[in-house]
């Protein structure tokens, strides 16, 4: 396993970080303790140390399992916690929930008691709430990591204009900096493409992909055969729930299915190693979340970064998965573009400039991240 520093910190994270959604059953989609403490094991003995989970994930549970696993193999320390708030846990109570300070406070405390820690290495704002002014947060977020209780601070799911204004106050004010968006990216998903992956490269924020197997549809299990979709898995669990990140059987992510797997097919890997593989090395991308219900799943997933994709399968891949551009991203296309730099081709900066620099540890390689 690879590790990297994250956004502006010298905190060393691995590159392939494990996402508990799926701790404790509650939901219906998951894995029971059993299983989930073995995901955790295989996880840790594969070298990995970033571990994703949120006070919303199956009602608690995954912090408390989380917490109980870390404790009982003694790995506190060695394990980079990341936890998220914003989502309210107490019906009928306003200020149990959202960005404000109050409920910051509130929700890290829940936290750390459920993950039985006295601190989060990673703390993070879940979801935008639409209404608490960014000096808000990051000055609470500041006042965190100052009182030792929280070590670095990140966003999740949030518009870009909302985390730049984060970071530049965050800059500007001398106050600790985001260390990473967290945000859905994938092949059938590619929209932050957009704003978020320039504002990761320029503002440093890094980014952090969820759902990089769309909920396991990249895996190819799902089949549509007459109007129908066949296939066992959360997706078939959750179909018509309404919540988008789960509306994944459409015709147009299909076709990119099918793109995926004649390329896993040519290069005699499972169709999640490389659809994983392709997130893990788009720009501005710092870790994938890897999802599981099943050590299968799992030990599939963490062989997604020893090889390559070569130029032309990850064009064709590029292609079948590219996002629609839309007003005003077209203004930004090489066709506009030409005719403001008088028909010349004029990039950022060198290629070179973005490329990483390899800082060799002790039996691990330690990299400073691409942006
Ligand atoms: N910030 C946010 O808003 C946000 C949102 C969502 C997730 N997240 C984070 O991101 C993490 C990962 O998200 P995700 O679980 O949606 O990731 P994902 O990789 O898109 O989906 C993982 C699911 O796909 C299936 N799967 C995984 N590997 C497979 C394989 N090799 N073969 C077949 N099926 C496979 C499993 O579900 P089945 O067995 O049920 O098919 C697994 O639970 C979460 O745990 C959470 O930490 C964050």
């Amino acid at each position: 396993m690879d590790y990297f520093t994250l956004g502006k910190t010298g905190l060393k994270v691995s590159r392939l970080a494990l996402g508990t959604m799926t701790f404790g059953d509650d939901w219906g989609w998951g894995a029971d303790e059993k299983n989930s403490r073995a995901l955790f094991d295989m996880f840790m003995q594969a070298g990995g140390n970033f571990i994703d989970t949120a006070d919303l994930y199956t009602g608690g549970n995954s912090e408390k399992l989380l917490g109980k696993f870390i404790k009982e193999t003694g790995t506190r320390d060695n394990v980079v916690l990341t936890t998220k708030f914003s989502y309210n846990t107490e019906p009928g109570n306003v200020n149990a929930g959202g960005n404000g300070r109050k409920n910051i406070i509130r929700a890290l405390e829940g936290s750390l008691k459920r993950l039985d820690t006295d601190y989060i290495d990673l703390y993070m704002l879940h979801t935008w709430d639409k209404v608490t002014p960014a000096e808000e947060v990051i000055r609470t977020f500041d006042d965190l990591v100052r009182s030792g209780k929280v070590r670095h601070v990140g966003i999740s799911d949030a518009p870009a204009w909302y985390i730049a204004q984060l970071q530049t106050l965050a800059t500007e004010r001398g106050l600790e900096p985001l260390a990473t968006a967290q945000l859905e990216y994938s092949l059938v998903e590619r929209n932050i493409e957009h704003e978020f992956v320039p504002m990761a490269q320029r503002l440093g924020t890094s980014l952090m992909a969820w759902s990089p197997l769309a909920s396991g549809l990249l895996s190819g299990k799902y089949k549509p055969s007459n109007n129908e979709v066949k296939g066992e898995g959360r997706l078939a669990t959750v179909a018509g729930s309404g919540n988008p990140a789960f509306e994944k059987f459409s015709d147009r992510n299909f076709k990119i299915v099918a793109e995926l797997e004649r390329v896993a097919d040519h290069l005699g890997r499972s169709m999640a190693q490389v659809a994983l593989n392709w997130v893990a090395n788009q720009p501005g991308v710092s870790s994938v979340l890897i999802g599981a219900t099943k050590v299968t799943q799992l030990q599939d997933n963490l062989s997604s970064l020893d090889f390559e994709i070569p130029k032309d399968l990850m064009e064709g891949l590029n292609k079948a998965s590219a996002p629609e551009v839309k007003n005003p991203y077209s203004f930004f296309t090489p066709a506009i573009q030409g005719m403001i730099h008088g028909g010349a081709s004029v990039g950022d900066k060198p290629s070179s400039y973005y490329q990483q620099t390899l800082i060799q540890g002790e039996g691990a390689g330690v990299t400073a991240d691409a942006d």
